[in-house]
């Protein structure tokens, strides 16, 4: 892996606080990612199910975990199953683990060839009264290929009709909100893998680069410091094309003249950071170009205030909203008073700021945790107000990462140039 080793003990406590959760005579399956199919002889390249890294730290396909923790033959209590390697992979696909480096990655004493699992399933289930599955419970996505997980809940119900199933998704959704010390050390990697991206392209944008010329650079960068790559589809988007939220083209020639908004961020061991931060391509911002840019980063300043713990997404949208409908009457857009004859059903502001402020974030940039959530400390979240005037081809979002704690928001980005004359600064050199 191109991360460094993590201490198994992270995986171990994850496991613990899962099986703590478990009711008696619990069986709980998880099954990794698969390899997804390219064309030809390809697949894309590989990136592990969040929870089964979460629950194991193996990042590797074809892989199974199950945990029975009343279960009378120790040896099954806790069970990681693998693809046996054999020479023939060794020499064609390259390395895969061997038992005892699984061992020490997940700390799982029990680890077993995959054609080991159906005896150990059959004899799991015979003590189980209830069997755990996990799902993808993503309320805004669908997918047509069925994964891993769910392929095997299917079959598992057909094979399996008289025992009772449950969801695991619920149960890991909540551990995974809260993130421990220790996932907080990588999300932090994250970030300042995303700072030294965001760094170096202070020194190339100029008139006439290419976005994709920009996405090389955080690339490049990403990869010198042991990045996977990027949590997500990055934004590189100049000009108008940074009113298209979803913007993920990144084709085109940056103009003078133009602002720039990027959003992007590193996963580092599988861990996601994400940022956004908007730079005039010429280097310094034109008057009204500040103008709109500072009402975006007062606001920013402000909301980074509301996550401390308590707070919900639901809450603090409602609160970052007035601020920026506060800021867009400034900017001359509309006026109070039409914002106080205006449909409420409809509110004015939404012509120019579009989306929530804030998501959860981790192993994934979408994270589980729901916008009723009550944050507690140990939470991160993104905080990304934007502004987005098309009519004056202006697109302006600036976005970090905060973890909740006890003692006030930490903003894990806040070494990240942010202020309009530090950009204008470093652009300059
Ligand atoms: N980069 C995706 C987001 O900001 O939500
Ligand atoms: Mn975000
Ligand atoms: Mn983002």
């Amino acid at each position: 892996m191109r991360y460094h080793p993590i201490p198994s003990t992270m995986f171990v406590n994850n496991r613990k606080h899962l099986t703590n959760k478990l009711p008696a005579k619990s069986l709980a399956i998880l099954h990794s990612n698969d390899q997804y199919p390219r064309n030809g002889d390809q697949f894309f390249p590989f990136r592990q199910q969040s929870d089964f890294f979460y629950l194991t730290g193996i990042d590797q396909e074809k892989s199974i975990l199950i945990l029975a923790p009343d279960c009378k033959n120790k040896k099954l209590r806790e069970a990681l199953f693998l693809i046996e390697t054999n020479e023939q992979i060794a020499i064609w696909e390259g390395h895969k683990y061997t038992k005892e480096e699984a061992r020490e990655i997940s700390g799982i004493e029990n680890v077993y060839w995959l054609n080991e699992f159906e005896m150990a399933l059959k004899e799991t289930l015979a003590e189980s009264d209830t069997v755990f599955l996990n799902s993808n419970e993503y309320i805004k996505f669908f997918s047509e290929v069925p994964d891993k997980n769910l392929r095997f809940a299917r079959k598992f119900k057909e094979d399996y009709p008289l025992h009772k199933t449950e969801r695991l998704a619920p149960l890991l959704a909540e551990l995974r909100m809260t993130k421990s010390e220790e996932e907080i050390k990588l999300m932090k990697t994250a970030s300042e893998i995303t700072r030294r991206g965001f760094e170096r392209i202070l020194r190339f944008v100029k008139p006439g680069k290419y976005e994709f010329e920009i996405q090389a650079e955080i690339d490049h960068e990403f990869g010198l410091n042991r990045a996977n790559g990027h949590g997500y589809a990055p934004i590189i988007a100049s000009g108008a094309n940074a009113c298209v939220l979803h913007y993920v083209e990144n084709d085109k020639m940056c103009n003078d003249g133009d602002l720039l908004l990027m959003d992007f961020g590193a996963e580092y061991a599988n861990y996601s950071a994400d940022m956004s931060r908007t730079i005039p391509v010429n280097g310094k911002f034109t008057e009204r170009q500040k103008a709109c840019y500072n009402a975006v980063l007062r606001v920013f300043k402000e909301a980074r205030k509301l996550y401390y713990p308590g707070n919900t997404i639901n809450k603090l949208n409602e609160q970052v909203n007035k601020m920026m409908e506060k800021e867009i009457i400034g900017l001359g857009l509309f006026t109070e008073e039409e914002v106080k004859n205006q449909d409420p059903e409809k509110p004015l502001f939404k012509k120019y700021f579009m989306h929530g402020t804030a998501h959860f974030l981790g192993l994934d940039v979408h994270d589980v945790g729901g916008k009723d959530e009550p944050f507690k400390p140990g939470m991160v979240l993104t905080c990304e107000p934007g502004l987005y005037i098309r009519e004056e081809n202006i697109g302006i979002r600036i976005e970090d990462d905060i973890l909740v704690t006890e003692n006030g928001p930490v903003d894990l980005m806040e070494n990240i140039p942010v202020e309009a004359d530090d950009i204008e600064r470093m652009m300059s050199k």
